[in-house]
């Protein structure tokens, strides 16, 4: 993407060797999001390089995003894409078409061939939650602020946070923070399992740094292989997870041997 196509969707990217950084920056919004946004980070997560093995996602201004651009909502607001208004003279499958683009950038984050970092400091509402939760690990400062505040508003959660919740937290645990549209504090986070990594805000960096180089130090094959291996594991038989294993495996070797061959020169 152009800075200039960046800026308008409120990102910015950083790619230093392995790593890419994107920024949600619309800090004088507390990085809220609107549609340009969610486009801009698929096609930024798309258009990333074989080379790029940890992305990590976070807010510029000392917050991570409130979620959901409100005017949005604003039964005033008729101009912008996405507002709820323009949504509504939709018909049903529409609807579900529209929300189902709104929700490519947050599958994206799955995606094997990297693995996704979020880093959370300040708030994390809303959409702002089901993108932390999107990703494969999330790094949050302990007096950070979690919150799912879909259903205080009417909504469900619809941007893919529902089923990474329940696998982090468990069922109960997920209805009760979204029902109530509580607060989860990082340091509660990290009791329950949302959080790998608890710190104090201040040494958000280094801890981002250290996790970083551990995620890296590792043939990169082995690690895309492994992350989808786990990722399909919930839905699979034991049957189907030990054959799954062996063909990876296959492969694994196959790969290998080629490194190590003569003709492959060391
Ligand atoms: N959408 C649009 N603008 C927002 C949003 C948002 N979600 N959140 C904050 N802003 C704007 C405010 O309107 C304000 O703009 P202004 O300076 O032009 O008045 C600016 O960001 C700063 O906001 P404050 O509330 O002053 O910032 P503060 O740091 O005190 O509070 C907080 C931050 C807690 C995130 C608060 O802004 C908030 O509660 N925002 C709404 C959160 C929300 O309900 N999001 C929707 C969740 S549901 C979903 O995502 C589907």
């Amino acid at each position: 993407m152009t800075p200039d196509q960046l800026a308008h969707a409120d990102l910015r990217l950083d790619v230093d060797g392995a790593v890419a950084t994107i920024t949600l920056d619309r800090p004088e919004a507390r990085n809220a999001q609107r549609p340009r946004m969610w486009a801009g980070i698929a096609q930024v997560l798309e258009e990333l390089g074989p080379e790029v093995r940890v992305v990590v996602l976070r807010g510029a201004g000392g917050t991570f995003s409130a979620g959901l651009d409100l005017g949005l909502l604003d039964p005033g607001r008729t101009d912008e894409e996405g507002s709820f208004v323009a949504t509504l003279a939709l018909d049903d499958q529409a609807i579900i078409d529209q929300i189902d683009v709104y929700q490519r950038p947050f599958a994206l984050l799955t995606d094997p061939r990297f693995i996704t970092i979020a880093v959370v400091e300040g708030h994390a509402i809303g959409a702002g939650f089901q993108l932390a939760l999107c990703c494969d690990l999330r790094i949050v400062a302990e007096d950070a602020r979690l919150c799912m505040k879909e259903s205080a508003l009417g909504l469900v959660p619809d941007l893919v946070g529902t089923k990474p919740l329940v696998a982090a937290v468990g069922y109960a645990r997920a209805l009760e923070i979204c029902a109530s549209a509580r607060i989860v504090t990082g340091a509660e986070a990290g009791e329950i399992g949302l959080a790998q990594v608890v710190v104090p805000a201040a040494d958000l960096d280094g801890a981002l740094s250290a996790t970083v180089d551990a995620l890296t130090a590792h043939p990169h094959g082995a690690v895309t292989a492994t992350k989808r291996l786990l990722q399909d594991a919930p839905a699979r038989t034991i049957e189907e997870q030990r054959l799954a294993e062996r063909t990876a495996q296959v492969a694994r070797f196959r790969e290998l041997a080629a490194a190590f061959s003569p003709a492959a020169g060391g």
